[in-house]
């Protein structure tokens, strides 16, 4: 009786040196697929005595499910293997300081911006964002700034047609506000301004604040009353407001409105007139420009001057920004210096 003894040791020493799937299958094809040796050895059937047949056949057959078990196990095995390579591989060790994300935060000139918003807000304003390409109409004629008035030359603009222009202010919005809305009216028109200007507190693009309050009786002190206020939430209880008489042509009277020097009023060494760096010994700080509607401004618009008055106001926000944080260079709010923005994560 054969015992394919050779054929078994060759299928053992082939079966001891498979390594992976590929391997495993070449092994099926050369042993146990259709033209496999195991499957071979059913063709020399033929050659067999017909008593010695079954026995035959039984032989092979012991021999197929014997190689058929060498094979399942080690498909077992390569899959173990696998499994266990893949696990290795997709460990995730929790102890592993975790990747860093630098989450953003807002712009300090944004964030100042939302700041006196709110402020504002408070004692009831409104808001509104005018063009920032506006006509002559509108930035000057109408806020009473004749076409050859000398206070043109305040601003030095872009022009971008013999019409329009990048708007030099928020002033605007005062006429395009009462164009579209009678009094009492009470709004606030922050936005980017231009002009072609540049040095360490000048940009040819920065920020302003308009105020315009139009009704019955109003008058300076209102705004006094208004600006106290507002410097006070953004610079601290104790700031003081003083009003110096100044020259626009949208109002009249007109002031600039200086605030105490709160870094003399915080650092006991800088006393006013001791030499503080901020108001340079003054004791006050220029802070923004004001003044009473002028009645052709109101007039310009269709509102009675006699009926109503109204007080208007611009603040620069850069300014406000820059004396807040102590920031000397208005360039570094546009350079995008992470030195600088970082500071003002929230
Ligand atoms: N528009 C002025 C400027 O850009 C600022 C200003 C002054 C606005 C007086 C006003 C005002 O509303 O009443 O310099």
């Amino acid at each position: 009786m054969k015992d394919f003894g050779e054929i078994k040791e060759q299928v053992k020493a082939k079966i001891a040196e498979v390594k992976d799937g590929a391997q495993l299958s070449e092994f099926w094809q050369s042993y146990l697929g259709k033209t496999g040796v195991i499957s071979g050895l059913m063709k020399e059937m033929k050659s067999v005595p017909p008593e010695e047949k079954p026995n035959f056949g039984k032989a092979v057959n012991d021999v197929r499910v014997w190689a058929q078990e060498l094979y399942q196990t080690k498909q077992a095995e390569i899959k173990q293997r696998e499994l266990e390579r893949r696990y290795e591989r997709e460990t995730v060790d929790v102890t592993m300081p975790a990747l860093k994300r630098a989450p953003g935060n807002l712009h300090p000139i944004t964030l100042i911006k939302q700041e006196m918003i709110e402020v504002f807000a408070g004692m009831g304003f409104d808001i509104y964002e005018g063009p920032e390409i506006e006509d002559d109409d509108h930035n000057f004629t109408r806020l009473n700034v004749a076409k050859d008035h000398p206070s043109r030359d305040m601003q030095d603009t872009f022009w971008l047609t013999e019409d329009l222009l990048l708007r030099t202010h928020t002033s605007p919005g005062q006429i395009r506000t009462m164009d579209a809305k009678k009094p009492p009216i009470k709004v606030l028109v922050p936005g980017k301004v231009f002009r072609s200007d540049s040095d360490a507190t000048h940009s040819p693009m920065f920020s302003q604040m308009e105020g315009l309050v139009v009704d019955k009786g109003i008058t300076l002190c209102d705004l006094q009353g208004m600006l106290d206020r507002f410097v006070q939430q953004i610079f601290g209880g104790g700031t003081k407001t003083r009003l110096r008489p100044s020259y626009f042509p949208f109002t009249e009277p007109s002031v600039e409105v200086d605030v105490s020097c709160f870094e003399c009023a915080r650092e006991t060494e800088f006393l006013p007139g001791n030499g503080c760096p901020l108001c340079k010994g003054t004791g006050w700080i220029e802070v923004l420009g004001g003044g009473v509607v002028n009645k052709k401004v109101l007039e310009n618009c269709g509102i009675d001057p006699e009926e109503y008055s109204g007080l208007a106001f611009g603040i620069g926000i850069e300014r406000i920004t820059m004396l807040k944080y102590g920031i000397p260079n208005m360039g570094l709010f546009f350079e995008n210096n992470l030195d600088l923005l970082q500071q003002f994560k929230g």
